[in-house]
């Protein structure tokens, strides 16, 4: 349904315009199959909305090709760049603009009013899919009131239901439930989720919210300065973090420097500040080499000093508490082992005083290692490909 290959897009910054280009989104290929959901998840400033821009027809890429339900719409190898109006998609973007001049049900019927002759709906017709796709955002109440006396959410969740009006085969969706309050934004999340399945209209989203990411996405692409980290399931990017970059951003994790020491299989033992390791690795390393091991804080356990419960895990380190926050459904501490300040979180609510002496275990199977090869990205300098529009 759509395939992005190798798109590349910089803007030009600075005073001098002719020199320094900020490489936006970095050789970044992805496709989306029929009916699948696929998630653009990053931090500020990684190349989401611009990725979304583009598939859009809004940015110029400098590279790339980018095809939709097998038409191309751009290519900077043949030239093509389709005008954003002929590509067939819906969209929601962060900034969400509302026709100030009519009210609510007007503004989500105006794509169906515009649409080609041909295809358009009767009155009827018209009628009911606007008051499904209010409904569906929880506005049906206010469908006479003037846009303009709409709440940032109210507004956010109109150009959400404008969208959906179309039932577009291809809908791109950039953060439109990030102005909502946790309860409401739950709501519209299954909501969301469940009529895109529904309907069977590929989506690609954006967010820079992982519990949404995991929880409605088919494949998730994780983005770090413009490029592609990882691109796999919810549960292989929780599980299966390909990068030290994934494993922080993604669930967060403990990271500790180390140098292999001995391999069995894809088990390794690393030496740490804070004593041996045992991890696993996704790819060889031989032994003196220099990596990175990380674990999420659910994976360490900490227990006061002298009991001994390490069933499973490895032995413990000594080590003592700095902090014991309480959050509701989970209890997190810090500890402090030889200078290395590792997170634990747990469901047990054991409480640990700050001060007091406490061992921490690993478990070991939870310990991931990466080896040290920090990743640059560089900036392409040069002028922008210019394409006939
Ligand atoms: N029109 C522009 N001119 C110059 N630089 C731009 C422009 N648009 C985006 N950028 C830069 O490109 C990079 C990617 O921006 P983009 O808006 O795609 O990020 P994002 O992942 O959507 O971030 P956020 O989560 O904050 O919305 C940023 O460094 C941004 O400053
Ligand atoms: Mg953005």
């Amino acid at each position: 349904m759509l395939a992005v290959a190798h798109l590349t897009k910089s803007f030009a910054s600075g005073r001098d315009s002719s020199t320094t280009n900020v490489v936006a989104v970095n050789d970044v290929s992805l496709t989306a199959e029929a009916g699948e959901f696929v998630t653009l998840l990053g931090p500020s400033g990684c190349g989401k909305t611009t990725t979304l821009r583009c598939i859009a027809g809004l940015e110029l890429p400098r590279f790339g090709e980018i095809v939709v339900d097998g038409t191309t719409v751009f290519s900077s190898r043949t030239r093509t760049n389709v005008a954003p109006h002929k590509r067939g998609l819906g969209m929601v973007f962060q900034s969400y603009g509302i026709w100030p001049h009519m009210n609510v049900f007007e503004n989500a019927g105006f794509p169906l009013t515009i649409a080609p002759r041909k295809s358009r709906l009767t009155r009827q017709q018209r009628t009911a899919r606007v008051e499904q796709a209010l409904a569906i955002v929880q506005l049906d109440h206010l469908s006479g009131r003037a846009a303009t006396a709409l709440s940032g959410g109210q507004q956010q969740r109109l150009a959400l239901a404008r969208a959906l009006v179309m039932e577009p085969p291809l809908l791109l969706l950039d953060e439109p439930l990030s102005n909502l309050d946790a309860r409401l934004r739950d709501n519209m999340r299954s909501e969301l989720a469940r009529l895109q399945r529904e309907l069977n209209i590929t989506t690609i989203y954006v967010t820079h919210d992982q519990t949404e990411a995991l929880a409605m996405s088919d494949t998730i692409a994780v983005m770090n300065k413009g490029s592609i980290e990882q691109l796999g399931t919810p549960r292989e990017i929780y599980e299966n973090p390909s990068t030290p970059f994934v494993a922080d951003f993604i669930g967060g994790s403990n990271f500790m420097s180390g140098t292999v020491e001995s391999a069995a299989g894809d088990m390794y033992t690393v030496a740490t500040s804070a004593g041996p390791v045992h991890g696993r690795a996704h790819e060889p390393l031989p032994p003196g080499s220099r990596v990175t091991v990380a674990i999420r804080p659910e994976h360490v356990r900490v227990v006061p000093s002298g009991r001994d419960e390490a069933g499973g895990h490895d032995a413990g380190w000594t080590g003592q508490v700095r902090v014991c926050e309480y959050l509701g459904n989970a209890v997190e501490i810090e500890v402090d082992v030889e200078g290395l300040v590792l997170r634990s979180r747990s469901e047990t609510m054991q409480f640990l005083a700050p001060g007091s002496p406490a061992t921490v275990m690993l478990t070991p199977d939870k310990c991931l290692i990466y080896a040290q090869d920090p990743r640059g990205v560089a900036a392409i300098d040069g002028p922008e490909v210019q394409l006939a529009v």
